[in-house]
């Protein structure tokens, strides 16, 4: 189930904000937008938190659309990166001429949300100066701007905060007011990091991908990736990433090899199976040819104990004749096995269909195909020294 919003919303327009997209399918992304909805009902304050880029300015934007002032402004002021005057004069305005750069008189953003909501977004990062002012407009809901001297203006103003920091340890390290927490979460909302509501990256891409100018998918080995990946930078990043790997993507299908290297390396049990595959297959390949396996007393037991699979056999021999230019009797001493179990080695792939084409491999190192797998060299008769396998013959009996 997905719960989606459309027409996003691109900028602040005073009087009119559109609904921002909002997809969710988790059940712990529905709970955020039911909160979210009754909480548009009222007037409370209310405090959004979650870790950066996980989409507390949408649900922010969300409680505006849905609530009675959704005729009003909807205005957000960044609390981070703005010096102390500077956020001063930004929220409550200024006189000309109150401090160096004030040419003229300027209105505050809390003026200019009157009848609105004020998004007072990093709110965590403001000043302790700066948090006395706030809380004084919270008692009051009176403001005035810097360097004037008449009186106070009353302002209606709903304010939504949000932070990415932990409130309450910045409470107990002495930076932030704890009058002012409490003031400022009367209804908390907690939007959770994405790595906990999984459900919703399919979604998510999904809805990235209708974004691109031509049809484009995920392979299954690349959805399995992005699936498990950590996503420390939420949703932010993983548009970052779509964006790249469609851009990356010459056709239609993005797949790992698209994505950041980050992203693939992130972890050897997040590895889809084909890298898996490759990497088992390694290094197998390699204590064979080291000396240190041999097929019959190694990889043949661990095959019959479904430790290794017939994939993996079959990326060995692709290994092997590569290495032997296509050559099955050579491909037998590297992997240690006598040339009278030619035949053995032969009905053995046969039976668990791990046959390989040794013609590709004929011209060059060429990459296999993954396509199925023609055949071995027609057997030798019985006593016979094996031949080596003549090009073009080959057994159709495979199906392949
Ligand atoms: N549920 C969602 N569905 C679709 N897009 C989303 C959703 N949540 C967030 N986004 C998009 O992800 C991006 C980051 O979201 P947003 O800016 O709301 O995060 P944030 O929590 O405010 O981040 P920060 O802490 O960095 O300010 C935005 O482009 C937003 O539109
Ligand atoms: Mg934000």
């Amino acid at each position: 189930m997905s719960d989606t919003v459309s027409a996003p919303v691109t900028s602040v327009r005073p009087n009119s904000v559109g609904a921002p997209v909002i997809i969710a399918g988790s059940p712990a992304m529905l709970d955020v937008l039911a909160i979210a909805r009754k909480s548009a009902a009222g007037n409370a304050k209310v405090l959004i938190t979650g870790e950066s880029g996980v989409g507390k300015d949408v649900v922010a934007r969300q409680i505006h659309v849905n609530s009675k002032r959704a005729r009003g402004p909807f205005i957000a002021v960044n609390c981070a990166g703005l010096t102390e005057t500077l956020l001063e004069s930004e929220l409550f305005g200024h006189v000309k001429g109150s401090f160096t750069g004030a040419y003229r008189d300027k209105r505050g953003k809390l003026a200019m949300a009157h009848g609105g909501t004020l998004f007072l977004d990093e709110v965590g990062e403001m000043s302790l100066r700066m948090q006395a002012l706030l809380l004084r407009f919270l008692e009051t809901g009176e403001i005035q701007s810097v360097g004037a001297h008449d009186e106070s203006t009353q302002v209606d103003v709903r304010v939504v905060a949000a932070t990415n920091r932990n409130l309450p340890e910045r409470v107990a390290a002495g930076e932030f007011r704890e009058d002012l927490l409490y003031r400022l979460r009367v209804i908390h909302i907690h939007v959770p990091p994405l790595r906990e509501r999984r459900e919703d990256i399919p979604l998510l891409i999904t809805h990235l991908l209708k974004r691109a100018e031509r049809p484009m998918e995920v392979s299954e080995d690349a959805m399995l990736l992005l699936q498990r990946y950590r996503w420390p930078g939420n949703i932010r990043e993983l548009q970052n990433v779509m964006e790249q790997a469609m851009w990356f993507a010459d056709r239609e299908m993005i797949d790992v090899g698209h994505l950041p290297l980050s992203l693939r390396t992130a972890g050897d049990t997040l590895l889809p199976q084909r890298e898996r595959r490759r990497q088992i297959a390694d290094d197998l390949y390699d204590a064979l040819v080291s000396g240190g396996y041999a097929f019959w007393d190694h990889i043949h037991p661990i095959f019959l104990s479904r430790d290794i699979t017939r994939h993996d056999v079959r990326e060995l021999v692709v290994r092997g004749l590569r290495t032997t230019h296509g050559n099955y009797r050579s491909l037998l001493k590297l992997f240690g096995i006598p040339t009278e179990d030619y035949k053995r080695f032969h009905n053995f792939l046969m039976a668990h269909g791990c046959k390989v084409d040794y013609r590709s491999f004929r011209q060059g190192t060429p990459e296999p195909s993954r396509r199925h797998q023609v055949l071995l060299p027609p057997l030798a008769a019985p006593g016979a020294a094996p031949p080596d396998p003549p090009g073009g013959t080959h057994d159709r009996r495979s199906g392949a």
